[in-house]
C-alpha cells in the first residue's frame, strides 16, 4: 500500500474510534458529526458509528417491529437517511418521511441520496431550540442519537428531545438508548425501567421496552 494511503487508513481508524466525552450544546454535536462526514466519506457506517450494516439494521427492525411507521413518518437524527432504504427494502409503507438532523452535512449528504421523491424531505433543525409543532407527524425514530451527553444536564436534554418529539407524533415515538453497567466506556447510560417509568410519569406514554438483556442497546415506545 503507498504510505499517503496508509496513513489516511489508519487516520480514518483513529477517528472512527474517537467519541468525545459530550458536547456542551446540539450545535456543537452537529459540527462533531459534520467532520466525521468530511473525514470518513465513502464508509458510512464508519460515519455513524454503527459497526456494520446489519447492527444497523437490526437496530431498524426493532425500532419499526415496536412501532411500524404509518403516516407522516419523522426520523430525528435521521444521519445520512438510511432508514428510508431500511423501510423501503421491508415494504413497509407511509405517506411521507421527514428527516432532521443537526448537523447540516448529514443533510446534505441524505438529500442527495434520498430527495428526489416528493413525499421525502429533509431539515437542518435544532428541536431544542425550535421545537416541533404539536401532532405534525404521526409515527417517530430517534435511533442511536441520543447516546452523547448534551449540556450541562443531559438527562434534561434528552427528555426535552423525547417530550418534543412525542407532542409531535400523533401515535408515538420509538427511542434508542444505552443500557447501564453493559458495556465499558460508555458515557451516558440509563436503566430501561427507570427511563421508561419517568416517560410514563412525566408525559403520561404509554410505555414498552426492547432490551434482550445483552445487547448495550435497548428500545422504549411511547405510544399515546
Ligand atoms: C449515529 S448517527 C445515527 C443516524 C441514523 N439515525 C441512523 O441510525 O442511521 C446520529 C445522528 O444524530 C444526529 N443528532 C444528534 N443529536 C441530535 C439532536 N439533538 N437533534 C437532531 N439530530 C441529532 C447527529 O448529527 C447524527 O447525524
Amino acid at each position: 500500500m503507498k504510505p499517503l494511503r496508509s496513513i489516511a487508513k489508519k487516520l480514518k481508524k483513529r477517528m472512527f474510534r474517537y467519541t468525545p466525552s459530550g458536547f456542551p450544546d446540539p450545535e456543537a454535536c452537529g459540527a462533531f458529526y459534520d467532520a466525521r462526514v468530511g473525514l470518513l466519506s465513502g464508509d458510512d457506517m464508519m460515519v455513524l458509528e454503527y459497526s456494520g450494516v446489519e447492527a444497523q439494521k437490526r437496530l431498524f427492525a426493532r425500532a419499526t417491529d415496536l412501532l411500524p411507521p404509518q403516516g407522516r413518518v419523522l426520523d430525528l437524527g435521521c444521519g445520512l437517511g438510511h432508514l428510508i432504504a431500511y423501510l423501503d427494502e421491508k415494504k413497509l409503507l407511509y405517506a411521507a418521511y421527514h428527516g432532521i438532523d443537526v448537523s447540516s452535512r448529514m443533510i446534505d449528504e441524505a438529500s442527495k441520496r434520498y430527495s428526489g421523491r416528493d413525499n421525502i424531505s429533509f431539515e437542518h433543525r435544532d428541536v431544542l431550540e425550535n421545537p416541533l409543532p404539536p401532532a405534525s407527524f404521526d409515527t417517530g425514530y430517534i435511533l442511536s442519537v441520543l447516546g452523547y451527553p448534551i449540556g450541562d444536564d443531559p438527562m434534561d436534554s434528552m427528555m426535552a428531545i423525547i417530550e418534543n418529539s412525542f407532542s409531535a407524533c400523533r401515535s408515538g415515538i420509538v427511542f434508542s438508548h444505552l443500557v447501564s453497567g453493559r458495556k465499558a466506556g460508555l458515557r451516558f447510560t440509563t436503566v430501561p425501567q427507570e427511563l421508561a417509568a419517568r416517560c410514563e410519569d412525566e408525559l403520561g406514554a404509554k410505555v414498552e421496552i426492547d432490551d434482550d438483556g445483552e445487547d448495550f442497546t435497548y428500545l422504549i415506545a411511547l405510544r399515546h
